[in-house]
């Protein structure tokens, strides 16, 4: 088929790399000039484990190509997913002007039938203007259906997820839309859910917003046990092997980020409440959430008493491993909430240092941070060490060696990666999440 990806960032990039891959010809737009330069010399802006070389096999097999002109893309493309960004404005509705601007060149340029599919994550209600917006600016009356396929990517696995999806989720008004997508889906030989649009739309919503709340479920378990001397792992364990409850997403920690949950979560307690429901439990989860990253902050000041003048060595600064993403990353507000009690910090993470270290300078927290070359150049002199990405590396580090050059044995694991156990053997003080 030919296809049309409209926004080349994360969703829009991984999509457009996949379609092509399974055989069809996709133009991926992006209106930054810049970016389309790079991606159409093979050069990748993100870091997720296979993109690079999918995309550069499928600009050299002739199937993938990069444009900055919408107008030409949607001539040339039967259907056309918009995967542009919805970011959250501060009362935590998501923007969708860009999803409106988009809506209107489409209709434009549309020269006959057209399948336009919304895979940005988006309110219950978007499909709807969409069509609007199109019917409004159609002004040679072409024919053409909305769609709606919400994407379930997980940064690090995307491609993995986009090829073995548990679900593939298609909200439509005709046969017509729902023939062209789901042979378009045909070659993955996954479950189809063929629903309306506004549940379509619903689905990914609720779907982020309940993993969301297993997670603060699990972290509000794991004070649960902090407080009783119970260890949050083995509570885990035994609730997880219950097939009901399942064993993903119950690890307890200090925090859920990223680009999505947060959003997500914000985002649908708006459109809750716009529709005359007070979405208690979400909000709840979101202040759980919350209380993790004060939590471990509290946890570190328990280890050391005061302080001003200890040095906190953090491991990880990304919102999971895997990826150099920061955005929403726990690291940032919990070193910016030890700056400002005082502490000295150093800080390494495998991938996310160049993030990290904008991110932080736009808080105002960069001050006083000194960035590591790794663990062990972290460790030395630290009162306290702070785990805060999973990172494989981490696992498997020398604690005999790190402990001769720390000021103090002290850690804080604040993804429960260690055996509290062991570590207290070498004569570390430990404390997990939920376990000591
Ligand atoms: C998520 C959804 O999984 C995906 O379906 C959606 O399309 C986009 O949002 P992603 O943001 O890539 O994907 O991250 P995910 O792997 O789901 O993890 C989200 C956050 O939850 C991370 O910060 C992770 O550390 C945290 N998490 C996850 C926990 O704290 N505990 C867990 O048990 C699982």
């Amino acid at each position: 088929m030919k296809i049309c990806i409209i926004g080349s960032g994360y969703v829009g990039l991984v999509t457009g790399a996949c379609f092509a891959d399974l055989g069809n010809n996709v133009i991926c737009v992006d209106k930054e000039a810049v970016k389309i330069r790079k991606l159409k010399a093979g050069i990748i802006p993100i870091y997720e484990p296979g993109l690079q070389e999918m995309v550069r096999r499928n600009i050299k097999e002739l199937r993938l190509t990069f444009s900055s002109k919408i107008n030409e893309a949607v001539r040339k493309s039967e259907v056309i997913f918009i995967c542009v960004g919805t970011p959250s404005k501060d009362n935590g509705d998501a923007d969708l002007s860009f999803v409106e601007n988009v809506s209107r060149q489409i209709a434009l340029s549309m020269p006959s039938y057209r399948l336009i599919v919304e895979k940005s994550t988006v309110p219950v209600h978007t499909g709807e203007w969409v069509e609007r917006t199109i019917n409004i600016f159609n002004k040679r009356n072409m024919k053409f259906d909305v769609a709606s396929n919400p994407e379930f990517l997980r940064e690090g696995s995307a491609i993995k997820d986009f090829m073995n999806p548990d679900r593939i989720v298609l909200g439509v008004k005709s046969k017509k839309a729902s023939d062209i997508l789901t042979e378009l889906y045909k070659p993955l030989n996954a479950p189809i859910v063929v629903t309306d649009i506004k549940s379509a739309e619903i689905i990914k919503h609720a779907s982020n917003s309940f993993l969301a709340t297993k997670i603060s479920f699990i972290n509000a378990v794991s004070d649960i046990c902090d407080k009783s001397g119970a260890d949050i792992v083995e509570v885990a364990r035994g609730m997880g092997l219950d097939k009901r409850i399942g064993k993903d997403f119950l690890d307890a920690g200090c925090g859920f980020g990223g680009s999505c949950f947060p959003k997500d979560l914000s985002a649908f307690i708006r459109i809750s409440e716009k529709l005359g429901y007070d979405f208690a439990l979400l909000k709840e989860a979101q202040k759980i959430n919350e209380y993790q990253k004060k939590l471990l902050v509290k946890k570190i000041e328990e280890m050391l008493w005061n302080l001003p003048k200890k040095t906190i060595g953090i491991l990880g600064l990304a919102f999971k491993p895997n990826t150099d993403d920061i955005r929403y990353a726990p690291a940032l507000d919990i070193i910016a909430m030890l700056s400002r009690e005082g502490a000295r910090i150093k800080v390494y993470d495998p991938e996310a240092m160049p993030n990290a270290r904008l991110a932080l300078s736009r808080l105002g927290a960069a001050k006083g941070v000194e960035f590591c070359k790794d663990a062990y150049q972290v460790s030395k002199n630290s009162d306290c060490l702070a785990v805060l990405t999973e990172w494989n590396e981490f696992k498997e580090l020398d604690f005999r060696k790190i402990k001769k050059s720390m000021r103090q044995a002290a850690i804080v694991d604040g993804r429960n990666i260690y055996d509290p156990v062991e570590l207290k053997k070498i004569g570390f003080r430990y404390t997990g999440m939920g376990r000591r």
